[in-house]
């Protein structure tokens, strides 16, 4: 997995260029800053598996529509961090914190329409249609996520609904682009769609799990969920397990948005300690075992042992 990291980076740094010379600095920050390139390399995997051609420049088109993902995403991460007033990203400083709330926003879309005319370029309507759903489903995730905040009687389907928008479908997206890359059936298409659509579900709720470790180990602020009024698997299982005169303050605490900093660390050191980590992490069980099922009747060979190692390292990841 990490040798494709150079090869992804080269990639992404051709795009980058293609920018609009003023959106690049805030663009750079972002990307340059680091990421794991889960999107990237679903892709690349994906293609691989149902063995993409990559004569005569194939090779250099999957890298580019591969970074398409990467792009949309960290265009998502910059609006992202202007939504939630969070300061750090990647273990930077957020690109809003530096370059201002609007060069971020601008520089996002640049990002995005950058990444749509790159996917364009491949000549394939199924691409662009299954790109433009995902960036209008993340969006989407985005607004529901915003109607749902501070509110502590948050339904689990209201929260699945949320997480499945702003999250899963682009790791959907990035599956199901690599299959069509590779000319797969609509069967095989749906496979990988399912495979990473239940992989993005765990994914969103271990990193819900995660949002209560040290910043230092995450690169972004600790408890950011609790200050933003967002009622995550951990904190709806830190709420239920509090005492009813507990819960009345924390409820109206988190209605009113009205913890101080030190409430805040106080109760993610609280949430550690009681091993809720350990509880969310189980919840995600059920979704990676439905993305394992889905890929099994594929074929086999190193890039399905890679799709399968990518499910266990969700299941444990530390950041
Ligand atoms: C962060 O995504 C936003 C979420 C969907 C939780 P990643 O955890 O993939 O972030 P990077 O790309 O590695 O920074
Ligand atoms: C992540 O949302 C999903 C998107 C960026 C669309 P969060 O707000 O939960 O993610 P972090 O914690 O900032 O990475
Ligand atoms: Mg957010
Ligand atoms: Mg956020």
């Amino acid at each position: 997995m990490a040798l494709e990291l150079p090869f992804i980076n080269r990639a992404l740094d051709h795009l980058l260029q293609e920018l609009p010379a003023p959106s690049r600095p805030a663009a750079r920050h972002t990307v340059e800053a680091g990421g794991k390139r889960l999107r990237p390399l679903l892709c690349l995997l994906c293609a691989r598996l149902l063995g993409a051609d990559e004569s005569n420049g194939g090779r250099e088109r999957l890298y580019r529509l591969a970074c398409t993902l990467e792009m949309l995403h960290a265009a998502t991460l910059m609006h992202d961090d202007v939504i939630d007033n969070a300061d750090l990203r990647r273990g930077q400083p957020a690109a809003h914190t530096v370059y201002g709330n609007t060069e971020a926003i601008l520089a996002g879309d640049a990002l995005l329409s950058t990444a749509n005319a790159c996917v364009a370029a491949c000549g394939s309507t199924k691409l662009c249609d299954v790109f433009a759903r995902a960036t209008a489903e993340t969006a989407a995730g985005e607004i529901l996520e915003l109607h749902a905040l501070r509110n502590c009687n948050l339904a689990s389907e209201e929260y699945l609904a949320i997480i499945r928008g702003k999250t899963a479908c682009l790791i959907r997206a990035a599956c199901e682009m690599g299959a069509i890359f590779a000319n797969a059936s609509d069967e095989q298409v749906a496979a990988f769609g399912t495979y990473g659509e239940a992989l993005g579900m765990a994914f969103q709720i271990v990193d819900d799990a995660l949002d209560v470790a040290d910043a230092e180990v995450i690169g972004k602020p600790t408890g950011g969920d609790l200050r933003e009024g967002k009622l995550t698997p951990p904190l709806q299982l830190w709420r239920a397990s509090l005492s009813p005169e507990e819960r009345e303050v924390f409820n109206d605490k988190f209605t009113r948005g009205a913890f101080t900093e030190e409430e805040v660390a106080d109760t993610c050191k609280k949430i550690r300690a009681a091993g809720i980590d350990t509880q969310v992490r189980a919840m995600a069980q059920g979704y990676l075992d439905t993305a394992k099922d889905a890929i099994m009747s594929l074929p086999k060979g190193s890039d399905l042992d890679v799709l399968l190692e990518i499910l266990t390292y969700v299941r444990d990841r530390r950041k």
